[in-house]
């Protein structure tokens, strides 16, 4: 039907008709944390290139968990961030029953109950040339770093972990870590993984100060995939897929929405995107420089991911979003009035709750929907 008998502004005309038409909302329920855990103790150091993200000890980690678990937020992700003695050319660190990230998870899941624990399993934080693996004449061997990823995982899930994110893009990953699993005695625990990780320059805050863990040579596109090939990255999620993964992933994101897209429609698997540290980064940067405002542009980067296809949110803005879908400021700023009372409802409803934490989801659902980003 053509104009004038269709005005498709008829259902934005107010915050009302766009609230009860709205195709993709976010909800905490979506977001997952990464964080980087250090040895000692008392450490929880801002990262300049991640501002609102930080280095934390096992302790400091612990306190972040409990308020995370309060905000609603899903899940964390965790990496370690090793001492350079605590690397080798095995990887020993990555599997150490005491390693930082067993050391993690332990005091988590003892501490935090409720919060999901996944566990990054990789080995270039733990490699002193920080590749991904075993390295025969500079390649990376696939089998032999197959083996040290196995340990690696295997090692998560006797520390506790509730689920294992395989990273490192060798082939047979899943197949290898899915048997090793189940012949251990933990049916139970899925496996999200890293199917379609790009060979993007995106990942350097991550790794120049996140986990500390340059490369000293070569690059990772012996193994990550090529920035251009959405088929191939269909091939790799299908492989995933087969060997039994139980969630997918695209990486990074907002460069690869088209990937995104595909991955939901061709497979209908739950699938996480991670929004990566570059892209995080940039959006800070250019608010840092008075260019964008930064909530609003991080927000509209999480609902775009959503509706590209997003079930899972990996993001460095977890939390910050997780605050704002409970703020009561940015909640009713800007409110058509009529909608304020309800959002003054809800509110009171939820500083009222029965269970006393912050985050029930249903409530903060609703409070995203009052978001200014509407
Ligand atoms: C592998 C891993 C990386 C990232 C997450 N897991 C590095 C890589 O893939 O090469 C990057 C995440 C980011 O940039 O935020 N351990
Ligand atoms: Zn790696």
């Amino acid at each position: 039907m053509p104009f004038p008998a269709t005005r498709l502004r008829r259902l934005r005309q107010n915050r009302t008709f766009r609230r009860l038409v709205r195709e993709t909302t976010i909800s905490v329920d979506d977001l997952v944390l990464p964080l980087f855990i250090v040895p000692g103790r008392g450490i929880k150091k801002e990262m300049e290139s991640l501002p609102g993200n930080y280095h934390l000890s096992v302790d400091c980690l612990v306190e972040e968990a409990r308020e995370l678990r309060d905000l609603g937020i899903s899940a964390i992700l965790l990496f370690g961030v090793p001492d350079a003695k605590d690397k080798n050319e095995r990887a020993f660190g990555a599997y150490s029953p005491t390693g930082i990230v067993q050391q993690a998870v332990r005091a988590v899941k003892e501490n935090v109950p409720g919060l999901l624990v996944i566990t990054d399993v990789c080995l270039c934080e733990y490699t002193p040339h920080g590749h991904c693996g075993v390295l025969k004449n500079d390649y990376l061997d696939n089998e032999a770093s197959l083996e040290l990823l196995v340990k690696t995982g295997l090692s998560h899930a006797q520390a506790g972990a509730d689920m294992i994110s395989p990273a490192a893009m060798l082939d047979g990953q899943i197949r290898a870590l899915r048997q090793a699993l189940d012949s251990s005695g933990f049916l139970n625990l899925p496996i999200m993984a890293y199917s379609a990780k790009f060979a993007s320059k995106l990942y350097d805050p991550f790794f120049k100060e996140g986990t500390q863990s340059a490369l000293t040579h070569g690059d990772k596109r012996t193994h990550q995939m090529p920035i251009g090939n959405s088929d191939e990255a269909m091939r790799e999620i299908a492989m995933d897929v087969e060997e039994g993964a139980d969630i997918v992933m695209v990486k990074p994101g907002l460069f690869y929405l088209d990937v995104v897209y595909r991955a939901k429609t061709e497979f209908n698997m739950p699938l996480a995107v991670y929004n990566v540290s570059g892209e995080y980064a940039m959006i800070d940067a250019a608010a840092r420089l008075g260019r964008l405002d930064r909530d609003a542009v991080m927000f509209e980067a999480l609902r775009c991911l959503k509706r590209a296809g997003a079930d899972i949110l990996i993001t460095y803005a977890a939390k910050q979003a997780a605050k704002y879908l409970t703020s009561k400021k940015l909640s009713v700023s800007d409110a058509v009035p009529e909608v304020e009372s309800f959002a003054g409802r809800e509110l009171s409803m939820k500083f009222s709750g029965i269970d006393g934490t912050a985050g029930s989801a249903g409530l903060v659902g609703s409070q995203w929907k009052s978001s200014s980003s509407d």
